[in-house]
């Protein structure tokens, strides 16, 4: 099992300090920003002005009163008043200009077919869609879940919900039944949008099936639209489910479809994410700040350009593929490609060769994938001619240096700078990173965005010196950042704004260095992060305790040489069931059905008993500890 100590990880990024990666002339040439410390410097001296100047660079049906409204901290308004929708400037302002014969979207599925869509095409199939939505009575406000595989249709979906005033909630297709299911009731939704499958590994992903399982106990939804994709058969409910390719084929599918004006306030998507405790909770994001903060953020730290071929190697059921595959790069008028498999299918070559295929100019991806390439050596990317690269990015959990340098060597040629982003799904967009002029350091998202400031603090608030480790916060509102968490607007306090007052508690820790240089550490909530994907301990224990042989179970997250952290588990079983590998098997499995195949444990061991708190509180701390053979630390509490 590939426990690695802590302390290993921990030198390795202490040594990438002192490695300082300048950026080449040649980047500098061509950064759509050039003067990095002279928009540090109006950011920090006038947020709203700044924003003002960003926010023009779109278009709005109305003027906004106020860049920023701080009346009601911390329910932050930007652009008030304003009028926008989004996806105006996603798709119908570039109607008026030449990109509207512009490539919006290449697509190709894990058995090599392609599909590819202009402006106007993209714009027409959105139309369409958007007034089957209308017809179907789906209405400004209304909630939409959204459970798909990585199609073209996804980000249709998405974009006519928008452009109907709807509010999407995608659930990202590697989910299961259960986890669905309470995103379907929290949201209410009445509508459901999936496939009949999806391709993934050279298998089929049974994407219908698992959401009649979820649907047949939800009982707002009304309607479910299915995608064809895999053309296996699957039960079609009469009355409730359709498919789509009959419904765009009626008259009411119209390629014309007026946008809905929305207030820039007015929410655009919930994304369900995991939190500290409890039950998965719906962030809020809305049309206008957002739209400002995801345009600017990836003009500028990307690099993007007319010429450019955009490959955000993301899912969109996540954030990374909301802001930065859908709504990002249409606001930008950039030409993005979309891949629907698995990297290594058939070959661990397969992005490589899609990088050379489509001629890929920037490409963004998590540390994960990387080490999982890197695995494979070098031979395979070898093979392709990835000269096209001209920047690299990556998100997710901190990227070890070694993979950054291999990253930066083997698939960038020592030629393109690596953009470490770290955000959230909360920030809606990227907050410490680099922009291309900007010298890096293997391993660190090196500074705030310009007009983010960050602190790290220690647990009485005091910021922590040069080199200690404290919790990081945000201390300046943003456009992006979400609005609430949707229906728990105490929560939403409670979670974020309590701890440190009037600072955005992001829930990692961090360090800075004698350069001041951010490195973040980790999760010290309990949330972890498998592959990068985002769980949280209490619902792989809910799904654990689901089981009928399981009386109490414990995860924590423990280091993992490709997945960054593995899902370790303790379960103390029912009476009268035994110990042994079938069950521990059959649990993980359980797992999977309930959450998905990402939340299966990489281990389940039995115990007969979990260290507590005198006030019965599992001591994750101590578990994480004791599995990693280091000092369990301040025991005072415990009850054993
Ligand atoms: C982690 C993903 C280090 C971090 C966009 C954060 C990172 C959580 C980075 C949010 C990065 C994200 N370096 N850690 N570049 N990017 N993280 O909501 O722990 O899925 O709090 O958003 O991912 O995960 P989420």
């Amino acid at each position: 099992m590939a426990v690695e100590t802590k302390v290993s990880r921990e030198d390795e990024f202490r040594q990438a300090e002192h490695e300082i990666y300048p950026p080449s002339p040649e980047v500098v040439a061509q950064a759509n920003v050039k003067d990095y410390d002279a928009v540090v410097k109006q950011a920090r001296e006038d947020l709203a002005g700044f924003w003002a100047e960003r926010a023009s660079e779109l278009e709005w049906f109305a003027p906004w009163d106020k860049v920023l409204d701080e009346s009601n901290k911390p329910f932050y308004k930007w652009f008030t008043n304003a009028k926008v929708n989004i996806v105006y400037n996603a798709l119908d302002r570039h109607m008026k200009t030449w990109r509207k014969n512009k490539v919006a979207l290449i697509w190709e599925g894990e058995k090599g077919e392609q599909r590819t869509f202009s402006y106007f095409r993209l714009w027409q199939e959105v139309n369409k869609f958007a007034n089957i939505l209308k017809s179907m009575g789906v209405h400004k406000g209304d909630r939409v879940t959204i459970y798909m595989g990585r199609v073209p249709e996804l980000p249709m979906a998405m974009l006519a919900c928008a452009k109907v005033g709807a509010i999407h909630s995608v659930v990202y297709g590697g989910f299961s039944v259960e986890a669905l299911h309470t995103r379907i009731m929290d949201s209410e939704s009445k509508l459901v949008i999936t496939c009949d499958g999806g391709f993934m590994n050279g298998k089929i992903v049974e994407l219908k099936k698992i959401a009649d399982e979820a649907i047949q106990r939800s009982p707002t939804v009304e309607n479910v639209i299915v995608v064809k994709r895999t053309g296996h058969e699957v039960n079609m409910e009469a009355g409730r489910d359709l498919w789509l390719h009959d419904l765009m084929n009626l008259p009411i599918a119209s390629t014309k479809c007026e946008t809905e004006v929305m207030d820039a306030e007015d929410p655009l998507y919930l994304l369900y994410t995991s939190g500290t405790t409890g039950t998965p909770k719906a962030i809020l994001h809305t049309h206008g700040g957002y739209m400002v903060g995801i345009h600017t953020t990836l003009k500028w730290v990307f690099d993007l350009k007319d010429e450019d071929r955009w490959w955000c190697a993301a899912d969109p059921g996540w954030v990374t593929g909301h802001s930065y595959i859908v709504y990002g790069p249409l606001l930008c008028g950039a030409t993005s490609f979309m891949y629907e498999g698995a990297p290594t299918f058939p070959y661990p070559n397969r992005w490589w060769s899609l990088v050379e295929k489509y001629g890929i100019t920037v490409l963004y991806t998590a540390p994960t994938a990387i080490r999982g390439l890197m695995r494979f050596g070098e031979a395979w990317p070898n093979r392709h001619d990835l000269s096209s690269l001209r920047l690299l990015g990556s998100v997710g959990e901190p990227i070890n240096p070694e993979a950054w340098k291999w990253y930066h060597r083997v698939i960038g040629k020592k030629r393109c700078p690596i953009m470490d982003t770290w955000w959230q799904t909360e920030t809606g967009m990227f907050m410490i990173t680099p922009l291309p002029v900007v010298p890096l350091k293997p391993g660190s998202g090196t500074f705030p965005f310009p007009g983010v400031e960050a602190e790290i603090l220690n647990e009485e608030g005091t910021p922590v010196g040069p080199d200690e480790e404290g919790f990081l916060v945000l201390t300046r509102p943003w456009p992006a950042m979400l609005r609430t968490i949707y229906k728990d607007p105490d929560r939403f306090v409670r979670q974020y704004w309590t701890k440190y007052p009037g600072k955005y508690m992001t829930g990692d820790s961090a360090r800075r260095d004698a350069d001041g240089y951010f490195w973040i550490i980790g999760r010290v909530d309990d949330v972890i992060k498998v592959s990068g994907y985002r769980l949280g301990t209490a619902e792989i224990e809910s799904a654990l305790v689901s089981h009928h042989t399981v009386a109490e179970a414990a995860a924590i997250g423990l280091p993992h040489e490709i997945k960054g952290t593995a899902i370790y588990t303790y379960v103390i079983l029912r009476q009268g069931s035994v110990p042994s590998e079938e069950l521990a098997a059959e649990l993980r499995q359980h797992v999977g059905h309930e959450l998905g195949p990402i939340a299966r444990p990489e281990k389940i061991e039995f115990v007969t008993k979990l260290p507590k708190t005198r006030s019965g509180k599992i001591m994750r701390r101590v578990l994480k500890a004791r599995a990693q053979g280091l000092p369990e630390g301040d025991l005072s509490t415990l009850e054993e």
